[in-house]
């Protein structure tokens, strides 16, 4: 028997940018593997609080913001409010959802970088910062471009590369390109707020090996940390020149904020003050933050790895290290991988995967909750697959786990009055039944504790398989006729396990998990107990509800469908991988139009004659929509010239432009440069 004590315990899931809906790679990655924890947790009856909230700041929102020509304000309240519903539809257990515009939240983060302040930690520092003159402005991060200086990755943001996860000074950066104007931004001198981190590693390595030690830490987790600490840390500048954000409380502080990453992570913290001001419990949040008893859990994707196991830290090192109130530190981080859709990256812009909002809008939320747990990417990246989705519901909810429960209903509401029947003498296989059925919520437990949170879900499902199979092999349908009183002891045994199943699958499917107490007539019990017989002989069962509903072919083939065209457009990471010598075969040339004329009885075809050099052609364009062709002369461009002739409206083709297209399905010639000499290669 084990001895369990009440533990106190804090859970955070990282706070989504404001800026876009939730999709489902956000959901396997931070949100419901907290969201099984807590639950589990609830159960269990530990005292146990979840917050969570909207990222508010930051250039994401303000690039949304320009984007769509609306104040940043517009966004973070609209997407808020949708993400915040998402949530909830998907059935996720916040105590809340919070927003980093919150005055509390202001004060929380100002009052930590006063600290910082106050304690001399922080250190003044002028530096060279991009500054975008024809826009005439300082350019935050993520508003510059450029190779990533240390695995020269084209598209690097300008402080962090999104594909080798270096962190560096944007002055780093190679190549840079303003994102507002497009030019090459100069670097102008301002000054910054910076945060020591350096002198922090020697106290951050010991908290991580000690913490990786004591609580068994994952793998790709201390990895990262390692790698971080080989580098060597350096001081961080925690100001920005922007107006979007937390104000920096010092005099002579106009236009700059807080860095995003330095206050949306103590968005935990005021949440959770805000929970106490909604409870009317103000102290509240200190039993949780500041209790040394506390076992804090902060969930997030493998992307916000280094700012929840070093930089957080050390934040929050800094301020024990000058206040009397101390702070207690994330006990564990358990990030998970990615979550691939279909084969590929979620891409908003691609119509690439599908948000929360719409798949409920499809779908009931346990089928999906189901489906993700079952495939959660906690040691490498997975994929979500509507083919897998549809299979997950039909054979594994509505076939193994609806069909027991359902088969067991009928029996006790068509054989025993819709009553729990008496229990009779034990055979062997009801024994082995009632043993493993008293043992899952243990196994179940020490996974779910080890955040083995697949594996969990996977057990969860084998004792309805073991339930289905212990039903069978009872042969129920045959006893009720020869033996009434064996056919009440299995349907007594199997009553008891459709309690168990109901309380262990809560965490994960806690719609269907509420449906099947009803049914039971019957309320969870704690955690450890749900393996018992909880039911009594005589007690009432209401009538059965359903359950799952199976999924169609049709509806999942539509949505696969719909896919294929976004693949058919051929999109940048859309595409098959070619290899150099594939893409060697295609002569591309710069090429020169004379003349341009409208085809006849055609709208969307150009006649074009063209200089290659050495030779001109007549190519026919599906351009006419989008250019007037006396404004087509003299333009250079660029030709497929190896493309075979084809025949258009009884014209011949030699070669075909390059266009690219927008989402709106606008076509742009791509323009060679201006002095390119006709016929030189494309390479
Ligand atoms: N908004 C960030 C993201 O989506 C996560 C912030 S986590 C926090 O990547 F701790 F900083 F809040
Ligand atoms: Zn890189």
């Amino acid at each position: 028997m084990k001895i369990l004590k009440k533990e106190k315990v804090l859970v955070t899931s990282a706070l989504p940018y404001a800026n876009g809906p939730i999709h489902l790679g956000h959901l396997s990655g931070a949100y419901l593997p907290a969201d099984i924890y807590v639950r589990y947790k609830r159960l269990k009856g530990d005292d146990i609080i979840y917050v969570c909230g909207s990222d508010e700041h930051g250039v994401p929102i303000t690039i949304t913001a320009d984007k769509e020509k609306i104040s940043p304000k517009e966004v973070i309240d609209r997407f808020h409010n949708i993400n915040k519903k998402a949530f909830e539809d998907f059935g996720m257990d916040f105590d809340i959802y919070s927003r980093t515009s919150l005055p509390i939240h202001h004060e929380t983060a100002q009052e930590f970088f006063k600290s910082f302040y106050d304690q001399g930690i922080l250190k003044e520092k002028k530096t060279l910062q991009f500054y975008d003159e024809k826009a005439k402005m300082f350019l935050p991060d993520r508003y510059v471009e450029g190779t990533c200086p240390k695995c020269g990755y084209e598209e690097a943001r300008s402080d962090e590369c999104e594909n080798c996860g270096a962190l560096y000074e944007p002055t780093e950066l190679i190549n840079p390109k303003s994102k507002v104007s497009g030019s090459t931004p100069v670097l102008k001198e301002t000054s910054h707020w910076y945060f020591p981190l350096g002198e922090f590693q020697p106290w951050l390595e010991k908290y991580v090996e000690e913490h990786n030690k004591k609580y068994n830490w994952k793998d790709n987790v201390v990895q990262q940390c390692r790698s971080w600490f080989k580098d060597g840390l350096k001081d961080r500048a925690v100001t920005r020149d922007l107006d979007w954000g937390v104000k920096v409380p010092l005099p002579n502080s106009d236009g700059k904020v807080l860095y995003v990453w330095f206050e949306a992570v103590l968005g935990y913290i005021s949440a959770t003050k805000k929970l106490s001001e909604q409870l009317n419990k103000p102290e509240l949040w200190k039993d949780y933050w500041q209790d040394p008893e506390t076992k804090y859990i902060a969930f997030i994707g493998k992307d916000n790895i280094v700012f929840h196991t070093i930089i957080f830290p050390a934040m929050l090192k800094a301020w024990n290290d000058g206040n009397d109130s101390k702070y207690v530190y994330p006990q564990n981080v358990p990030a998970n991988e990615f979550l691939n859709f279909e084969g590929k990256k979620f891409s908003k812009s691609r119509g690439w995967g599908i948000d929360v909002v719409d798949f409920l809008k499809l779908f009931p939320a346990d089928p999906l909750r189901y489906t993700l747990a079952s495939n959660l990417p906690e040691n490498k990246d997975t994929d979500f697959y509507w083919k897998e989705f549809q299979a997950r519901n039909n054979n594994e909810l509505a076939d193994i786990l609806g069909n027991f429960i359902n088969r067991t209903f009928t029996f006790a509401h068509k054989y025993f009055d819709g009553e729990v029947p008496e229990i009779g003498k034990l055979s062997k296989i009801d024994q082995e039944m009632l043993n493993l059925v008293e043992g899952i919520p243990y196994n179940v437990s020490d996974l779910i504790e080890k955040f083995k949170l697949k594996d969990a879900t996977l057990e969860m499902m084998n004792l309805a398989r073991a339930a289905n199979k212990y039903f069978n092999d009872s042969e129920p349908w045959k006893t009720v006729k020869s033996d009434k009183g064996k056919c009440g002891t299995t349907i007594n045994i199997s009553l008891q396990t459709v309690f168990t199943l109901a309380e262990i699958f809560m965490p994960v499917i806690p719609f269907s998990s509420k449906k099947i107490f009803n049914m039971l007539n019957a309320k969870p019990v704690n955690w450890f107990d749900a393996g018992k017989v909880n039911l009594k002989p005589g007690h009432d069962l209401n009538k059965p509800e359903i359950l799952f509903t199976k999924i169609d072919d049709k509806i999942i083939d539509k949505q696969i469908n719909k896919l294929s065209n976004i693949e058919n457009t051929a999109g940048q990471d859309g595409t098959k991988e070619i290899t150099y010598d594939e893409f060697s075969k295609i002569d591309l040339r710069v090429a020169k139009i004379i003349e341009a004329e409208k085809v006849s009885k055609s709208e969307k075809l150009l006649k074009l004659k063209i200089d290659l050099g050495t030779e001109t052609r007549q190519v026919i364009a599906g351009i006419a929509k989008f250019y007037l062709p006396e404004n087509l002369p003299g333009k250079k461009i660029i030709v497929v010239a190896n493309l075979k002739p084809a025949k258009l409206f009884g014209l011949e083709s030699k070669g075909m432009i390059l266009a690219s297209e927008d989402k709106n399905g606008v076509l742009k010639i791509v323009e060679a440069n201006k002095d390119a000499e006709p016929g030189s290669k494309v390479k």
